[in-house]
């Protein structure tokens, strides 16, 4: 990570134009990690320049594949198959949860052991939801009180049936990989529906996975090949921009070449719920994701709820739609428990930067009741060095009165690096 950096966002009189956003981060690390394992040249357009995709190459590099990044930012990947080599040192996974978790269950089917490593952020984070049914299928795991580093000895993995207790698609992908390298047929089952990249990817690469509403399964030993692909836009990095045009009422956002996987795409039902005209054009099928253009016009606001399997949906737009939920008619959010073990304590920190800046917010054990119709004023905002709370808290900085001072700005280089100069240029000011 860069030094520590704060930056200044004046309020806007508008929010117009049109964008893309960089490329998906979870699709990149998916197609990273599956590359590896698929023997061949495997390239990816639009790969994801976050910092936490990085961190999953710099793994897939240690475990023996040549991997370049060319001058257009597209990344080449050497894939050699399922037998990875033993890395010479620890794997770093950054502040990344999807790198540990997901490379997890591909390390846990190697014949050696590897070390996986993480920031302070992402050495608190909970790996018993991995941890378990690792070790139910065979591998050997050692770690500090359930956190990185995290020490597994691989072996022959044993196919499992595996009930996630709390939705996760990052914990639903790492057993796919790991059954994908097991004996026999590994099956998930999820209490709600989360993101499907790993299904959606496996397939891609060329391994059959098997769908039915609660689970998914496959089968181990199948041979993947090399892929070919463009990125779609990061639907999540979308949202800053999305939220933002639906707080200024004379708006108008394109974003062009954007993920439209419906278990990607909550926010717009959302956004439209919320008063929001949003269209959605020219939609394609790309290796079984779709991308399409989106456009927002604002509207009269309306007050939302959002609980159950929606919260899980949604799980990384909550706290810019809390950010900016001040501004339009209320908001209250339950079932979000899972943001208090993201990259910081999701609830508490929009909690503490909305009173920052003056808005009442009460906070509950499982997400907030926001009243609509605030006016907030400018403020010193803590991002807790955590990317999605600072560029939340940038687009709600854009209707404050007053300038808003963000500490440790640099953070949003995790998902996305050129954040603020993207802002900057559907500004009206
Ligand atoms: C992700 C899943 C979610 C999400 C994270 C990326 C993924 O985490 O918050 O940013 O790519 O699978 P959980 O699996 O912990 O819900």
């Amino acid at each position: 990570m860069h030094a520590k950096e704060s930056v200044v966002i004046r309020p806007a009189r508008n929010f117009l134009g049109s964008i893309r956003v960089p490329g998906d981060k979870s699709i990149s690390h998916r197609y990273a990690m599956l590359a590896a394992l698929a023997p061949g040249r495997s390239r990816f357009e639009n790969y994801s320049p976050g910092a936490d995709c990085n961190s999953t190459l710099g793994c897939v590099r240690a475990l023996g594949c040549a991997v370049e990044r060319e001058e257009s930012g597209a990344v080449v990947i050497d894939g050699i198959g399922s037998q990875l080599h033993a890395p010479q040192s620890a794997l770093d996974c950054g502040n990344s949860g999807s790198t540990m978790r997901m490379l997890s269950g591909i390390v846990a089917a190697q014949p050696f052991t590897s070390e996986l490593i993480g920031d302070e952020s992402l050495s608190r984070r909970p790996m018993k939801r991995v941890m378990e049914p690792l070790r139910e299928m065979g591998a050997e795991i050692f770690a500090n009180n359930d956190c990185a580093p995290l020490q597994i000895t691989g072996t022959t993995l044993q196919g499992i049936t595996y009930r996630v207790p709390v939705a996760s698609a990052q914990v639903k992908t790492c057993l796919l990989f790991a059954g994908l390298l097991a004996e026999g047929q590994t099956t998930v089952e999820e209490p709600t529906p989360t993101r499907d990249h790993g299904e959606l990817a496996l397939r891609a690469f060329g391994a059959e996975v098997i769908r039915s509403r609660n689970s998914v399964s496959i089968t181990g030993g199948q041979a993947l090949h090399p892929l070919d692909a463009f990125i779609p836009g990061d639907s999540s990095s979308a949202a800053f921009f999305l939220c933002a045009a639906a707080i200024f009422p004379e708006s108008n956002l394109v974003i062009d070449g954007v993920l439209l996987n419906p278990t990607r795409s909550a926010l717009l039902d959302v956004l439209t719920a919320m008063g929001s005209r949003v269209s959605v054009l020219n939609i394609e099928e790309q290796h079984g994701e779709l991308v399409g253009t989106l456009s927002l016009v604002p509207g009269r606001a309306k007050p939302v709820e959002i609980s159950g399997a929606q919260t899980a949906l949604l799980i990384d737009e909550l706290p810019v739609l809390a950010a900016t939920a001040p501004f339009g008619a209320g908001l209250v959010v339950r079932d979000a428990g899972e943001l208090r073990v993201k990259e910081s304590d999701r609830l508490t920190a929009v909690t503490r930067n909305l009173e920052a800046m003056g808005a009442q917010v009460e906070q509950t054990a499982d997400g907030w009741r926001i009243p609509g119709g605030q006016k907030l004023h400018g403020a010193e905002i803590e991002s807790f060095g955590d990317h999605r709370i600072a560029m939340a808290f940038a687009v709600a900085a854009l209707r404050a009165e007053g300038d808003t001072l963000i500490h440790n700005s640099e953070c949003v280089a995790i998902s996305y690096p050129g954040f603020f100069g993207d802002l900057e240029k559907l500004l009206e000011r």
